[in-house]
């Protein structure tokens, strides 16, 4: 049996889900295909900081009860440079604005929670295949699922399938220029029941390397260091891991993190990348799979959602008049947005990050910079205004 709808959306991550909700509270008819299992999407571990902007989209969905109620506002960020310390207060910088730390399993139990909820079929374990016609009015999509192969005819196919998804590969690889940085180094990250020794995320530089000091809750630490790119989470015990988070992360004052049981352990390589179309015929890709950012700036599941805003914004306008004109501009509307997060991203991970001797030329341009944020308010605004997200790009 043939089956159809209006959209296709491939992959129920943040952009997926976000733009089954959007387009179905304007009437349009959604299906989810999804490669993994519920259990496995609503338990990686990834994500945390949601920009103000992600955070008023999410209210005006209706889906952030539980982000209101537990996310924790953060109204300032602590920088930190080989023991120095400053605070970026971004709340006075920026007309009140601020960043919400909500875990990004947290977000996907509440999306996929309201698209049940409002009837939107998200179909766990089906890996779509390929997709066919998608330069015509009628496109289908190929997917697998339980051992079966099945088809579905759409009006249009919304890639939102992540970095490793099928989607980008579908488009005619001389319809995009693409645009790539590998980092020599990665992030452990770790996730511990243990009290953060913090109320606001520490960034800092140290000679031996970056680390980050994020939380989850009050009973619940994030926490990342900078490793070498071919390191493995088996070459570290959770002591080490601890001793190597007090060295990189104290102050003048000693400053040490709370121990506790480590839960998760993971290593993710440091990656910029980019398309520079995200549309071809009905196919239009969004999130992940169109573009990677570093995760120093704390951008990715930010623009994901920036994406998605301007995509059901062109399908709806496209169903509700028959108009293409924001189909048409929607890569431009997203570039700029894309590119900007690309370049502060960039900025955060050069700044934080040992990347060549300590004392060497390179370092003292960082340096320079992190002394350049903590005596020009007009510094720390750009830092700011970027961090929180900027508001009409
Ligand atoms: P994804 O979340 O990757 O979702 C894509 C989905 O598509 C997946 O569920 C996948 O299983 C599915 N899929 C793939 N192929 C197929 C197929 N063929 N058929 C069907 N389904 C398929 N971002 C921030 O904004 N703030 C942060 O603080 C932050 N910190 C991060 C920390 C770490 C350690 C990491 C790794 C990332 C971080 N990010 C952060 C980035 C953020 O997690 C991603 O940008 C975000 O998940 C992108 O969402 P997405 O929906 O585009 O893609
Ligand atoms: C996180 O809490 O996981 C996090 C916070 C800020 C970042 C990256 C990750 O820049």
């Amino acid at each position: 049996m043939k089956q159809k709808t209006q959209v296709v959306i491939v992959g129920a991550g943040p952009a997926g889900l976000t733009l089954a909700l959007l387009l179905q509270r304007s009437g349009v008819h959604v299906r989810i295909l999804e490669s993994r299992s519920r259990q496995y999407v609503e338990s990686r571990a990834r994500a945390g900081l949601l920009e103000q902007n992600t955070v008023d989209l999410f209210n005006e969905l209706n889906v952030a009860d539980r982000l209101n109620q537990e996310g924790l506002k953060h109204r300032g960020v602590i920088l930190g440079f080989n023991g120095e310390r400053c605070r970026v207060p971004f709340d006075k910088l920026t007309n009140g604005r601020m960043i919400t730390i909500y875990g990004q399993q947290e977000v996907l139990k509440d999306l996929i929670k309201s698209c049940n909820d409002r009837g939107i079929k998200i179909e766990f374990e089906a890996e779509v295949k390929g997709a066919d016609k998608i330069d015509s009015a009628q496109p289908v999509v190929e997917y697998r699922s339980n051992g079966s192969e099945y088809v579905i005819e759409c009006d249009f196919i919304a890639g939102c399938d992540g970095y490793h998804g099928i989607s980008r590969r579908l488009l005619p690889s001389d319809s995009y220029k693409e645009y790539a940085r590998d980092y020599p180094f990665s992030w452990l990250g770790i996730l511990a029941y243990a009290a953060p020794a913090t109320e606001e995320l520490i960034y800092s530089y140290h000679e031996r390397g970056f680390a980050l000091h994020s939380l989850r809750s009050q009973s619940v630490s994030r926490l990342y260091l900078q490793v070498d790119n071919n390191d493995s989470v088996e070459n570290w015990s959770d002591e080490q891991i601890w001793n190597e988070l007090d060295v990189r992360l104290s102050d003048l004052r000693s400053f040490k993190v709370n121990r506790g049981e480590i839960f998760e352990k993971a290593i993710t390589p440091m990656r910029s990348f980019m398309i520079d179309n995200m549309q071809y015929g009905r196919l239009f890709l969004a999130g992940d799979a169109a573009h990677i950012v570093p995760p120093t700036g704390g951008k990715g599941l930010n623009l994901a959602v920036a994406d998605v805003k301007w995509l059901a914004s062109a399908l709806v306008e496209w169903y509700k008049t028959g108009s293409k004109s924001l189909l048409e501009s929607y890569s431009a509307n997203c570039l700029r947005r894309i590119w900007r997060a690309q370049d502060f991203s960039n900025f955060m991970t050069y700044l934080f990050h040992k990347q060549v001797p300590h004392g060497s030329f390179e370092y003292h341009l960082q340096k320079s910079r992190f002394d350049y944020i903590k005596h020009s308010p007009a510094q720390a605004t750009t830092l700011a205004e970027n961090y929180v997200g900027l508001k009409d790009i």
